[in-house]
C-alpha cells in the first residue's frame, strides 16, 4: 500500500467507525465509547480532510451536525439551521477564537462575551405562535429534526404559553433540556429495579426520555429546560443583545441559567471558565463545559458560519471525564475493616485533567455487574476530587484471551483466610443465607492492614479502656514498628514513647498507668476487646457468663473444627454454618452467624499467639464457673412456645427460661416438657396435644419463672 492509499484507508476506518458510534449515541441513545474518544476520532478525521481535501466526501461524518431522525417521529424542517458549536480544550484555543473574532471585526477593544454553562442535555426548538406553544422538535441532523411536541408539553419548566407581551408572531425559542443529576440517579436506580439498561449519562438519559413514543413515559422522567439561543422570528422583533434577549426571554416566562455572565475578552471567559469548574459539582445538572457567545447581534451577523458551527460562539470543554485505556491486572487492596477493595491497574491515560493508572473497581459485584476482565478496553471516569473508577468496558474491542477476575484465597497482605460476607434471612420461614458483595480478610488480629483499627477497638472505652490511646498515637507506634499486635502495647516503654510526636513526659506517664490498669479486666470485656467479627458487647456478656473461661469457649470452638473442615471442602457454606452452630448452640442467642465467626477466630494461628502472648504480658480476667447446661433451676426441661405471649414476648420468655437453664426448641417431639400456649397457637397446639404434653398459659409461665 502507498502513503495515498493508506490515508483513504484510514479516512474509511475512521469514517465507518464514527458512523456506528452516532447512530448508537443519536439513534439509540447507548453510546459505548465516552464522549473524548468520540472526540479524538472526530478531529483526527477533521485533520486528515484539512490536510487532504481532495479527499474530502459530501457524505463524510465531519459534514453533519448530529443524527438522522429517526423514523417513528413525523419530520420538522427547520426554518433556520440548527447549528453545532466548535470546541476549544486549552487557553490558547479560546485566545486565539477571540483573536479570530476580532480580526475579522477590525476591533481591538476587548469584545463582550456571554459566559453560559454548557448544559449536558439535548437541543431543542420550540415554536411560538401568537404566545402559544405549536410545535416541539428535536435537533435531528440540523436541518430537518424529529416532531416531539406531545412530549416537550410534558416538560414543566417549558411554558405552554409566554407570560407578558410583545411576542413576535412567531418566535423560535431554542434551548436544552436535560435531566438534572437527582432525577439521572433516581431513574437508573429504577431501571436497575426493574432489570432495564442503566443510561450511561444524563443526556442519554435525557434523550432517550424526549424521544419517547409515549409521551406519558416522558412525564414521568423530571425534564427540565433553559433557554439559550432562538431561530426563526417572524412579525416581531428582539432586542440588539444576546444578554438581553435572554433577559427579555426571562420576562416571558422561560427558563433561562442564572449563571450566565456578560464577561470582557479572553480573560474574562477564562475567569469565568475556572468560576464555573470549580462551582460545577455543586450544580444540580450536569454540564461539560462553558460557552462564549459574541454579545452584539450584528457582530454575530458580521461574523457568521462555518460548515456546522458559528465564528461567533465557541464552547470550552472541562477536561473530558472519562476516556478509554487498558486494563492490565485486578489487584487487592485491605482496607481497614478488613475488605478487600479490587484495584484496576492501567495503561496510564489522561482524564479529567491528571494522569490516572490506577482505579478503583468498587467490589465483586460490580466487576461482574460490568463483566470486567483483564485486557479489556475499559472506560475510566474521574470528576473532580472523585477517586477514579472504572466505569465501563467497551465489549466491541474485548481481546479473545481477556481473563475473569478473581479474588485470592489468601489476604494480600498478612496471608490469612479471604471469606465471602454473608448475611442471614427469613425467606419464607426459612433461614437463608444470602451473599454480600464484600470478600474480607479473616486474619483480623494479626493483619497489618487491619492492625490499627483492632488495636484501638482493642483499646476502646467499653473493651480494655485504655485513655490517651488515641488513633494518631496508635498510627505512630504502627509506623515506627513498636506495635504489631495488641500485645505490644504491654512492652512499651516510657523511652519509646516519650520520643514521639506530641508526647511528653508527662503523657507518656499516665499512658503507661493507663496500660498497667487495663491489665486487669473481666472476661467479657476481654473477650469484646478481641474484635471478634459479630461479637459485641452483649454476646461477650453471654459467651463470658456461658463458658466461664477463655478456655473452655476456645475448647468449644475448635471441637467441631474437623467437622468444619470437611463440610468447608464440600464448599458447603450452609453446612458450615450449621455445624458451627451445632458446637456453640447451647448458648443462649449464639446464632450459626456468630458461632462460625467465633469458631474461625480461634482457628486463625496468629490469633491464637495473640492471645498467649498478652497472657504473657500480664493481662488478667476474672473467670467463673461455668453455667452448664442442666444445672439451673429449669435444667434439662424442653420448652417449646407457640403463638403470641402479649406480656412478655416470645423473645423474653425464650431467654428467661435459658437463663434458668432449661432449653428451647423449635418443634413439638417426645422430649418436649412444656408447651407455652399463647394467643392465637399454631399447629403445635395439636401435635403437642396428641402427644398429651403438658401445657402452660403465659401466667403459668410467668408463676414457673418467678425466683
Ligand atoms: S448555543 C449556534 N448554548 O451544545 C449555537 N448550546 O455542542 C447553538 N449546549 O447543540 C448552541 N449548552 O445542545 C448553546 N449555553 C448553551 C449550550 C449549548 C449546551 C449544547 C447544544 C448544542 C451543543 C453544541
Amino acid at each position: 500500500m502507498n502513503d495515498r492509499q493508506k490515508i483513504e484507508q484510514r479516512l474509511r476506518q475512521l469514517r465507518d467507525t464514527l458512523n456506528r458510534h452516532n447512530y448508537l449515541y443519536y439513534a439509540l441513545d447507548a453510546p459505548e465509547i465516552p464522549d473524548s474518544e468520540y472526540d479524538r476520532l472526530f478531529r483526527e478525521l477533521q485533520e486528515l480532510e484539512a490536510q487532504h481535501p481532495e479527499l474530502l466526501t459530501r457524505d463524510s461524518p465531519s459534514q453533519r451536525v448530529g443524527g438522522a431522525p429517526l423514523k417513528e417521529f413525523g419530520e420538522v424542517r427547520h426554518a433556520v439551521p440548527m447549528l453545532s458549536l466548535d470546541n476549544a480544550f486549552a487557553d490558547d484555543e479560546v485566545r486565539a477564537f477571540d483573536a479570530r473574532v476580532r480580526e475579522r471585526l477590525q476591533i481591538h477593544a476587548p469584545v463582550t462575551y456571554v459566559g453560559e454553562p454548557k448544559l449536558d442535555g439535548l437541543a431543542i426548538s420550540l415554536i411560538y405562535e401568537h404566545g402559544v406553544l405549536a410545535h416541539g422538535a428535536t435537533r435531528g441532523d440540523g436541518a430537518v429534526g424529529e416532531d416531539v411536541t406531545p412530549n416537550v408539553r410534558t416538560v414543566g419548566s417549558i411554558p405552554l404559553r409566554l407570560h407578558g407581551s410583545g411576542h413576535p408572531e412567531v418566535l423560535e425559542v431554542r434551548g436544552e433540556v436535560y435531566m438534572p443529576k437527582k432525577a439521572f440517579a433516581e431513574l437508573n436506580r429504577r431501571q436497575d429495579e426493574h432489570g432495564d439498561k442503566a443510561f450511561a449519562n444524563p443526556r442519554n438519559a435525557a434523550a432517550g426520555s424526549l424521544r419517547q413514543l409515549d409521551s406519558h413515559v416522558t412525564a414521568e422522567r423530571n425534564l427540565e429546560f433553559f433557554a439559550y439561543a432562538w431561530g426563526e422570528v417572524q412579525g416581531g422583533t428582539l432586542p440588539q443583545a444576546h444578554s438581553q434577549v435572554l433577559a427579555r426571554f426571562h420576562d416571558w416566562g422561560l427558563r433561562t441559567n442564572r449563571e450566565n455572565h456578560a464577561v470582557q475578552g479572553a480573560d474574562g471567559c477564562l475567569g469565568y471558565f475556572h468560576k464555573m469548574a470549580a462551582k460545577r459539582a455543586a450544580l444540580p445538572y450536569q454540564i461539560d463545559g462553558v460557552v462564549y457567545k459574541v454579545d452584539r447581534l450584528d457582530w454575530q451577523q458580521r461574523l457568521g458560519f462555518v460548515a456546522r458551527a458559528p465564528r461567533w460562539a465557541i464552547a470550552h470543554k472541562f477536561p473530558a471525564e472519562e476516556a478509554t485505556t487498558r486494563l492490565k491486572a485486578v489487584e487487592f487492596q485491605v482496607g481497614r475493616s478488613g475488605a478487600l477493595t479490587p484495584v484496576a491497574r492501567l495503561e496510564p491515560v489522561f482524564v479529567g485533567g491528571a494522569t490516572v493508572s490506577n482505579a478503583t473497581l468498587h467490589n465483586m459485584d460490580e466487576i461482574a455487574r460490568k463483566d470486567v476482565r483483564v485486557g479489556d478496553t475499559v472506560i475510566v471516569r474521574r470528576a473532580g476530587d472523585v477517586i477514579p473508577e472504572v466505569a465501563g468496558v467497551v465489549l466491541s474491542r474485548r481481546p479473545p484471551n481477556a481473563r475473569a477476575v478473581q479474588v485470592p484465597d489468601r489476604c494480600p497482605v498478612c496471608g490469612a483466610r479471604v471469606e465471602r460476607e454473608t448475611r442471614e434471612r427469613q425467606k419464607q420461614g426459612k433461614t437463608v443465607i444470602e451473599e454480600l458483595a464484600a470478600w474480607r480478610c479473616t486474619g483480623r488480629l494479626s493483619c497489618p492492614a487491619q492492625l490499627a483499627q483492632a488495636i484501638m477497638h482493642f483499646a476502646g472505652r467499653r473493651a480494655l479502656d485504655i485513655d490517651g490511646l488515641g488513633e494518631k498515637l496508635v498510627q505512630q507506634l504502627i509506623e515506627t514498628q513498636l506495635l504489631h499486635s495488641p500485645a505490644d502495647i504491654f512492652a512499651l516503654t516510657h523511652a519509646q514513647l516519650a520520643g514521639l510526636d506530641r508526647m511528653g513526659d508527662k503523657s507518656a506517664d499516665n499512658l503507661l498507668a493507663a496500660i498497667a490498669k487495663s491489665k486487669t479486666t473481666s472476661l467479657a470485656r476481654f473477650l469484646y476487646a478481641l474484635g471478634i467479627p459479630e461479637v459485641g458487647e452483649v454476646t461477650a456478656q453471654t459467651l463470658a457468663g456461658h463458658f466461664g473461661s477463655l478456655d473452655a469457649l476456645r475448647r468449644a470452638a475448635l471441637h467441631y473444627m474437623g467437622k468444619l473442615e470437611q463440610a468447608r471442602d464440600t464448599q458447603d457454606k450452609v453446612q458450615v454454618k450449621a455445624l458451627a452452630h451445632e458446637t456453640l448452640r447451647q448458648v443462649p442467642d449464639i446464632g450459626p452467624e456468630v458461632a462460625a465467626s467465633i469458631a474461625e477466630f480461634f482457628r486463625e494461628p496468629h490469633n491464637q499467639s495473640v492471645l498467649k502472648a498478652l497472657h504473657a504480658a500480664g493481662v488478667r480476667w476474672t473467670e467463673g464457673a461455668p453455667r452448664t447446661l442442666g444445672t439451673g433451676r429449669l435444667g434439662g426441661k424442653t420448652f417449646v412456645l407457640t403463638g403470641t405471649l402479649a406480656g412478655m414476648g416470645r423473645e423474653a420468655a425464650k431467654q428467661r427460661i435459658q437463663a434458668l437453664g432449661g432449653k428451647v426448641s423449635g418443634s413439638v417431639s417426645q422430649k418436649t416438657d412444656y408447651l407455652v400456649v399463647g394467643a392465637e397457637p399454631g399447629s403445635k397446639l395439636t401435635e403437642a396435644r396428641k402427644l398429651g404434653i403438658r401445657e402452660l398459659n403465659e401466667a403459668q409461665l410467668q408463676e414457673l419463672l418467678q425466683p
